[in-house]
């Protein structure tokens, strides 16, 4: 059975699948927007606080429900708990499964669109062409077939890395993409470091402005960490079946962690010292990537068109790359299920889910343009699977993640997964143990009913 599951065949690469489903879009795209919006360096700081105390322990649980099971999401509750509710926590995951991957694809199908834009010369063009980018992203988000099909191929490459497999599809493609993501983090750096007046766009994300620190921008840090860390969904519950009996947990989530962390940071040294240079407002929100960089990009391309050329082009790949290793891991919670449980082979699972995802994505793509005004409890498409997933199923599955392994799975039975069944020690397992059992759980309830009460007053 163990064999016919696949596995993964080496340490990097465990550690690299896992930081490529973690390090994604959330990573360059949704936190420098929330860091614009919450203040700079003050968001920050919760944010590491929510990753190291509540996010890190949520992905240990993970790791130790997956290992030990050896199933998909759904199937390792069935296995560890048969016939209790506990199973709600992977239905819930593999659901939001489709709708995270519904709405991440239509975004990294925009991505697709503005890096073939960047190769053909028509991102970085001369600014006294004077074109207008927010009516350019506008126009081609809001078209009925364009965004559809960048969609669609973006989907199939998805597909076609997953079909493959473990080891010859997720691992082998994480092991060629992180490192070429990890260079071009470097480069960009170094481009956006030497920009005049990028000192200003370094002091906002190291100073924190604590008076921009509202409720709100602690809730959404929280999401944030969640997000960007791929937990709650039973993502790494999928990845951690495939682990070795020999894979560190706790070192690999640590790891995981810290390399999520660092892309995070780095993209926002990439994107605030250019976006401060040429004078623009970093509060921009999701236009960040699609908007205002397209205009750092031409007005360095009207001073140096060779290094506004690289830059566009390189920023885009970097953004499609992290994009392209999250969605495998979203996609795959979802074909081990159906493969596993209907017992279907692995193409055929995962033809389904690419399906599925298809018209999912569709519509939410649809809702941006011709189906603006068609909503659902009073949210069109994209929105709706955004807020279900990011906060509500996963600060619900971390919430029963954590207490399912710190309350109700056997204790000596964590304890051998965090140890490799005593074959090695580990020195914080005391103070993860307290944080998986207290300190998240506590932390993700008061977060989330916070969350969830002016919702239902408002109505
Ligand atoms: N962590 C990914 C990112 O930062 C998103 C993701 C969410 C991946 C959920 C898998 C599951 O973009």
């Amino acid at each position: 059975m163990h064999s016919e599951r696949g596995s993964f065949g080496s340490q990097l690469g465990v550690i690299l699948a896992s930081a490529g489903s973690a390090v994604g879009l959330g990573n360059i795209w949704r936190f420098p927007t929330e860091v614009g919006r919450g203040g700079g360096a003050a968001f920050i700081l919760i944010y590491l606080g929510f990753i190291f105390l509540v996010a890190m322990p949520v992905m240990v649980s993970e790791f130790i429900i997956g290992r030990s099971a050896r199933s998909n999401a759904i199937g390792a509750f069935r296995k560890l708990s048969p016939g209790k509710l506990w199973v709600a926590a992977g239905l819930m995951g593999v659901l939001g499964g489709f709708l995270v991957l519904s709405f991440y694809s239509v975004v990294a199908g925009w991505t697709l669109h503005y890096t073939a834009q960047s190769a053909l010369g028509q991102m970085a063009v001369n600014p006294q062409s004077s074109t207008d980018y927010g009516q350019a992203f506008n126009s081609f988000v809001s078209d009925p077939w364009k965004p559809v099909i960048y969609l669609a191929v973006f989907l199939l490459l998805t597909h076609l890395v997953v079909v493959r497999g473990i080891q010859h599809g997720i691992e082998r493609y994480s092991k060629l993409m992180m490192p070429m993501l990890l260079v071009i983090i470097v480069l960009l750096m170094f481009f956006s470091l030497t920009m005049p007046g990028a000192a200003d766009g370094i002091r906002f994300l190291l100073k924190p402005d604590l008076s921009e620190v509202t409720p709100e921008v602690v809730l959404g840090a929280m999401g944030q960490a969640f997000f960007s860390l791929s937990v709650g969904l039973g993502c790494l519950v999928t990845y951690s079946s495939y682990f070795s009996e020999e894979t560190r947990l706790v070192k690999s989530a640590v790891n995981v962690c810290i390399i999520d962390t660092m892309v995070a940071v780095l993209s926002g040294f990439i994107i605030f010292p250019t976006v401060f240079s040429v004078g623009l407002a970093p509060d921009a929100g999701p236009g960040l990537v699609f908007i205002t960089l397209p205009n750092v990009f031409a007005l360095t391309f009207g001073k140096m068109p060779v290094v506004g050329y690289v830059f566009a082009l390189l920023f885009y790949v970097l953004l499609l790359l992290a994009a392209l290793t999250s969605s495998i891991s979203m996609h795959e919670i979802c074909t081990a299920f159906i493969s596993e449980h209907f017992r279907k082979s692995r193409q055929t699972a995962a033809i389904l889910v690419t399906a599925i995802c298809m018209v999912l994505g569709t519509f939410c793509s649809l809702s941006f343009g011709p189906w603006q005004d068609v909503t659902l409890f009073g949210r069109g498409f994209f929105d709706l699977f955004d807020f279900t997933v990011t906060k509500f199923l996963m600060p619900l599955g971390g919430l029963l993640m954590t207490l399912f392994v710190g309350w109700y799975l056997d204790r000596k039975l964590v304890e051998q997964q965090m140890t490799n069944n005593g074959r090695i020690s580990v020195r914080a397992m005391r103070p993860l143990l307290f944080l998986v059992r207290w300190v998240a759980p506590t932390g993700i309830l008061v977060i989330f009913l916070n969350e969830l009460f002016p919702l239902f007053m408002e109505r």
